[in-house]
Parts: C-alpha cells; sequence; structure tokens
C-alpha cells in the first residue's frame, strides 16, 4: 500500500493495519508513531514535502509576467477621462468628496493621490481634513451634508477612522448611491447576491487586473490570503462570481503554505511583509499582491517575497507600481458610474 502525506483516509488505513501488527507482530514503537499521524494528521508538527530555502528545479524554472498595474491604470484612466468630459459638457462634472480625520501618515498619502487622480482625469473633487478629536457626531453631519450635496456624487471616508468613531455607524451614514468605496452594508448585501452596485475598488482593480492577461478564472482556484472586509471578504466573492472556486484564508488558518499551493489564483492582503515566499506558489500560478508595507531600508513592498516568487509564479504584480494604482482607478471608475446614474 502507498501511503499519502496528506490523506487521512490512507493514514487511517495505516492505523488500522498498524492495531493488526500490535497484536501480531509486537512492534509497539513504530506502531505508536503511526498512531499519531492516524488520529491527529492535521496535528502534526509542519513538515513541508519541499525544500525549506526554495530551490527552483528543471522543469520549475521560469520567470513570471509582471502584471503592470500603472500601465494597465494608464490605459482605464483614458476612459475615466473621457466619460467625465462627456458628464461634464452637460454640466454633470462627476465629483468625489474624500474625508480624512486625523493624522495617520499613510492615509494622508492615499487621499492626496485620489484627489489629485481625479484632477487628473477631469473629475471635481473635495477633500475634506478633520482633527483626530472631531467627534462621531459632527462626521455624521458632514456626511449628511455631502449625501445632499448635488456635486457630489461618491463619498469617501478615509480609513481607518480614530478609534473613539465607530467606523461601521459612520460607513452606514453614506447614501449607498454615493457609496464609491462600496462599504455601505445595503452594497455588501448586493455584492453578495451578485448584483453589485459598486464593487470595492481594490477587489475590482484585482479582476481587472485578471482581465488584463485573459486570464480563465471560471474553473479556477482562486485562494484568498486575508479577510478584511475592505479586501479579502469582497474579492472572494467577485472571484465566486467569476466561477472561481475560492479559499479564504485568515491570520488564524494552519498550514497556510498547504492552502497557498493549492491557487492558480493567489491574492495576498495582509499586511504582513514576506507571508507567502516562493515554496507557497503553485508554479504558474497568478500571484497579486495587495500588501504595502516598508522593508528594513524603509522602502515599500508588498506581502509577497517578490524576488523569489517571480521565479515560480507566471505572472505577478510588483509592489510599488501594481494593485495600487488600481485601487485609485478603480475609485475613480465608481464615481464616473455614480454619475452616469444621476
Ligand atoms: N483604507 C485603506 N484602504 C481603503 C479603501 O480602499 N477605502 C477607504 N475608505 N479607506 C481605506
Amino acid at each position: 500500500m502507498t501511503y499519502g502525506k496528506n490523506n487521512p483516509r490512507i493514514l487511517s488505513a495505516k492505523f488500522k493495519i498498524s492495531n493488526y501488527d500490535i497484536r501480531f507482530h509486537n512492534v509497539e514503537f513504530s506502531v505508536q508513531r503511526n498512531i499519531g499521524c492516524a488520529v491527529f494528521p492535521e496535528r502534526q508538527a509542519p513538515k513541508p514535502p519541499y525544500n525549506p530555502v526554495f530551490q527552483p528545479q528543471p522543469p520549475f524554472i521560469m520567470s513570471a509576467q509582471i502584471i503592470n498595474g500603472t500601465l494597465l491604470s494608464q490605459q482605464l484612466r483614458t476612459d475615466v477621462a473621457r466619460r467625465a468630459a462627456a458628464l461634464s459638457a452637460q454640466g454633470r462634472q462627476p465629483g468625489l468628496a474624500v474625508v480624512l480625520v486625523g493624522d495617520n501618515p499613510a492615509s494622508q498619502v492615499y487621499v492626496r493621490n485620489k484627489v489629485k487622480a481625479c484632477e487628473d482625469n477631469g473629475l471635481h473633487s473635495v477633500l475634506e481634513k478633520y482633527d483626530a478629536t472631531l467627534s462621531e457626531a459632527q462626521l455624521l453631519e458632514r456626511i449628511a451634508a455631502l449625501n445632499a450635496d448635488p456635486k457630489i456624487n461618491g463619498i469617501l471616508v478615509q480609513l481607518p477612522l480614530p478609534a473613539h468613531i465607530d467606523s461601521h455607524k459612520v460607513l452606514e451614514a453614506i447614501a449607498p448611491e454615493k457609496d464609491v468605496d462600496g462599504f455601505h452594508i445595503s452594497n455588501a448585501g448586493l455584492l453578495m447576491t451578485g448584483q453589485p452596485l459598486f464593487r470595492p475598488c481594490t477587489p475590482y482593480g484585482v479582476m481587472k487586473m485578471l482581465e488584463s492577461i485573459e486570464y480563465p478564472v471560471r474553473g479556477a482556484h482562486a485562494v484568498v490570503v486575508g479577510a478584511s472586509n475592505i479586501v479579502g471578504k469582497p474579492q472572494a466573492m467577485l472571484l465566486l462570481q467569476a466561477g472561481a472556486t475560492v479559499t479564504i484564508c485568515n491570520s488564524k488558518t494552519r498550514d497556510l503554505g498547504h492552502h497557498t499551493r493549492q491557487a492558480d489564483i493567489l491574492v495576498v492582503a495582509t499586511g504582513k511583509r514576506n507571508i507567502v515566499t516562493a515554496d507557497m506558489i503553485k508554479p504558474g500560478a497568478v500571484v497579486i499582491d495587495v500588501g504595502m508595507n516598508r522593508d528594513d531600508n524603509g522602502k515599500l513592498c508588498g506581502d509577497v517575497d517578490f524576488e523569489n516568487a517571480k521565479e515560480v509564479a507566471g505572472w505577478i504584480t510588483p509592489v510599488p507600481g501594481g494593485v495600487g494604482p488600481m485601487t485609485i482607478t478603480m475609485l475613480l471608475v465608481n464615481t464616473i458610474e455614480a454619475a452616469e446614474r444621476t
């Protein structure tokens, strides 16, 4: 009999044979070891079926094609600018309000880039910046005013908010038809039931990247690492609706590599540098890195060990220049769509 490494059924067959052995051959030591495998196969100490220091061997040596998010964004923004100009010509210039509370340095950079992208592509934008001491009630008042403002088609409240503000309450206060982030529960529900009004920008951008390489998502196994409301969960929904078989991993997932190695499409969104290494990638897979971290030298990097991963993957997104620009582009697309619906 051949014993499978990860096949509990076969291991339990071994267990039975071993019991048999106890009675008839008294081979106690080896039987004890086998019982450990047979009864709790998932609790064994991790025994990677690969060389921990990954050394790609023929025939798997390959260098991934890079999915250039900056270039794809430029192409999509040409269409955004055309649609914005058409709306403006009718006196309906699309408008986005970006609300920032507090002085989180990363958030400040993100909102600046969002407002600049609006300006560059013919959208009207307002940036409302508030001190971290702004009360929840004051923020809710501002959102009510933006909901009622006819010049504003999209409202984005940059997350995270200061701890004294209930972000759920704030997101639920945004009019669903202006919720260009797609975070309102009614938009999350519409997405889940297959009738999306707004697709959350980062997962929407990832789907556009897969489209750009004409990847056959239908029937593929997609693994999403990270289960946030902003990326992981909506990403899984979009992939599922595109016909993928989807696994969602989270921070408690045991033996993450076991799951990621099954992935034809691997989307990583954890905010943990190098959480995915080359040995965790199926040769030829599409690897989409949503992470935005800093390495020891302060250089921007993602969640995937890019230098080694690119020797195993078939396609891979870089950081910077991958998902980041796509997120902003899809925010523009959602704002245009909101304006076109009015
Ligand atoms: N913080 C990090 N990503 C996002 C995003 O996509 N939208 C908002 N509103 N806040 C964020």
